[in-house]
């Protein structure tokens, strides 16, 4: 059974679709040993209180350097046995240092294909709005492994949504939460916890040949 630890920041949607997923047998070999927030007031953390899953709160505001930080963080997810550490709408820009730490074992879910739409301070309702002053007719969703950039990781899987003349950022959101990020997050999980999926010399490598 191989343990992951899910890091987050908000609304906990995405962990929310990985604990369903779990439960429902879509994601088969894996548990959820920790979730770590670093805002004291996501939802996040209620969801995982509601389904027994061990949370905590490690708040970047509360060290007095980026070192000590990282050192809690680490030191939390080792304790948790970690081995599969995934971004689900965690807002900390991780130092190369953690990153280091779980080389090729860490992925994040960003609400866009991604190389479009990404990058600093594209996260959130930020990308969506994007989106739309663009005006392009396709977004979605990308999960990739995480490395020392933001967002520039080895792409894992990509799922398109369409963009609708009406839309707002709100239910643009909506759409490619729905459609894309929840679905495609736990399929990369189970992929990559069943060997179906794993990263050698910075490519992504799919056992069945996709
Ligand atoms: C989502 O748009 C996700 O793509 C981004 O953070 C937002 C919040 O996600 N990474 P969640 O509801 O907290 O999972």
């Amino acid at each position: 059974m191989l343990n992951i630890a899910v890091l987050v920041s908000g609304g906990g949607t995405n962990l929310q679709a990985i604990i369903d997923a779990i439960n429902l047998g879509k994601i088969t070999g894996a548990r959820i040993t920790l979730v770590i927030s670093n805002k004291p007031d996501a939802y996040a953390l209620e969801r995982a209180a509601k389904n027994d899953i061990s949370a905590c709160c490690i708040n970047p505001k509360d060290y007095t350097n980026r070192e000590e930080y990282d050192t809690a963080m680490i030191k939390a997810l080792s304790k948790a046995g970690a081995e599969l550490v995934v971004l689900a709408g965690f807002l900390v820009v991780l130092s190369s240092r953690f990153v280091k730490a779980y080389e090729g074992k860490i992925i994040n879910i960003h609400p866009s294909l991604i190389p479009s739409f990404c990058g600093d301070g594209y996260y959130g309702l930020k990308v969506h709005e994007k989106v739309l002053e663009r005006g392009v007719k396709v977004t979605g969703a990308t999960v990739h492994f995480v490395d020392d950039g933001t967002d520039t990781g080895p792409i894992i899987m990509q799922k398109a949504v369409d963009v609708k003349q009406d839309d707002t950022p709100q239910i643009l959101q909506k759409r490619v939460m729905e459609q894309a990020e929840w679905k495609i997050l736990p399929a990369a999980i189970h992929a990559i916890v069943n060997g179906e999926i794993y990263l050698e010399n910075g490519r992504v490598i799919y056992q069945n040949k996709r």
